[in-house]
């Protein structure tokens, strides 16, 4: 699975908690504040995040609030917030990232109590600045901006938004009315967002993020983890000091046949963000209406279900669910968590979601990669790209 298996970095617990650094505490985070899409149509993709993933329509800003170049749906479930923006001309920077990308995430921002220190302090070590520190005021207050740049095309906006009371950002119109189309599901928070990098990237991304945001190594495994007889990835997973941001880093690695990773560099013509995991306390319920309202989930073969409970042990959820919706299970030291991974949501084998549940694990469904890998792998199979 791509996406997906986490390992625990091997320490000697004895040993980690004396010689463990103080981690860092220059860019203090609150979690993610929203993630922002670039999309060929808005209006459509918000239908379809708020018809199958239950998200409601919050805010809008457009030709109608005085925006004439782009259109923004900000939707909201819980603590999750996306944005989906389009150009609506075709000579803007938003048209030619979707042509060059497809649909696809641009910004992954990030809560911080000071944006311009945030920025300053990433910039000091390295990072190269997309959007310097600016406030936008509105009636409802003022909210103050800065972006860097990440990996490929893909950037983190820093949001300050203390003294703001608006419904998302100045210059986005609250949408008050009820959104007859939005069928919650039961999604709380994004648990992580995962990265895809080129051949031999993956290091230098993790020293980004560690050198300039000082994140620390949460998990890690390589392709001696994460293979199949065709497809391998390598992956670690970098995360802020209070574990409220945690991003998974991929690159290919050498098998067989054609790597996931690179299927999705390839047709996203570059980095970017593979899968976004959002979680929910009730996964039976969460997928079960995810599915009747048409969200599309990889399958593992029946046969994952035989001898589960064997493998991780007495589960609270009964089984009979689980296997009906193709929910995996995984089982660490800390306790075991849930996930299913959706299939990808453009026509491009890019982007796609997994909904987790975590009952006490905080890794990432290691012991699932091998039944995900193959169910990619017969996708990757039908669309001609093994
Ligand atoms: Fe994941």
């Amino acid at each position: 699975m791509s996406l997906i298996a986490h390992q625990p970095l091997k320490q000697d617990p004895a040993q980690a908690p004396a010689q463990a650094p103080a981690p860092p505490d220059f860019l203090p985070l609150n979690g993610t504040d929203y993630v922002e899409f670039y999309v060929g149509n808005a209006r459509q993709a918000a239908h379809f995040y708020r018809s199958a993933f239950g998200f409601k329509l919050a805010a809008y800003s457009g030709p109608e609030t005085g925006v004439r170049e782009r259109a923004s749906y900000v939707l909201q479930q819980d603590k999750i917030r996306l944005v989906l923006t389009t150009a609506l001309a075709p000579e803007h920077p938003i048209a030619e990232h979707v042509r060059i990308h497809g649909d696809g995430v641009r910004d992954v921002a990030l809560w911080v109590d000071d944006a311009e220190a945030a920025w300053k302090a990433t910039t000091d070590r390295g990072a190269r600045s997309v959007r310097a520190p600016e406030t936008l005021k509105d009636e409802n207050g003022e909210a103050r901006v800065a972006s860097i740049a990440t990996y490929g095309e893909t950037i983190h906006t820093f949001v300050e938004r203390r003294n703001y009371r608006g419904a998302f950002l100045p210059g986005f119109a609250a949408v008050t009315k009820d959104d007859v189309v939005s069928r919650p599901v039961g999604l709380k928070y994004i648990d992580h967002m995962v990265g895809n990098v080129g051949w031999g990237e993956m290091n230098r991304w993790v020293e980004f993020y560690a050198r300039v945001m000082g994140f620390s190594m949460f998990k890690h495994f390589d392709d001696n983890d994460i293979s199949t007889d065709y497809s391998a990835l390598m992956s670690k997973v970098m995360s802020n000091g209070n574990e409220r941001v945690k991003f998974p880093i991929n690159e290919p690695a050498k098998g067989k046949r054609k790597s996931q990773i690179e299927e999705y560099l390839d047709f996203y013509r570059g980095p970017g963000i593979q899968h976004i995991a959002m979680a929910t306390d009730d996964i039976i319920a969460t997928v079960r209406k995810l599915r009747d309202q048409g969200v599309e989930f990889l399958r593992v073969p029946n046969a994952y279900y035989d001898d589960l409970l064997a493998r991780v042990g007495p589960i609270e959820e009964p089984l009979d669910p689980l296997r009906e919706l193709g929910v995996l299970v995984d089982r660490d030291d800390e306790g075991y968590m849930l996930q299913i991974f959706t299939r990808p949501v453009e026509d491009r084998p890019t982007l796609f979601y997994e909904i987790i549940q975590r009952r006490g694990s905080r890794s990432f469904g290691k012991g699932n990669f091998k039944a995900l890998f193959e169910a990619i792998e017969r996708e990757q199979d039908l669309r001609g790209n093994l």
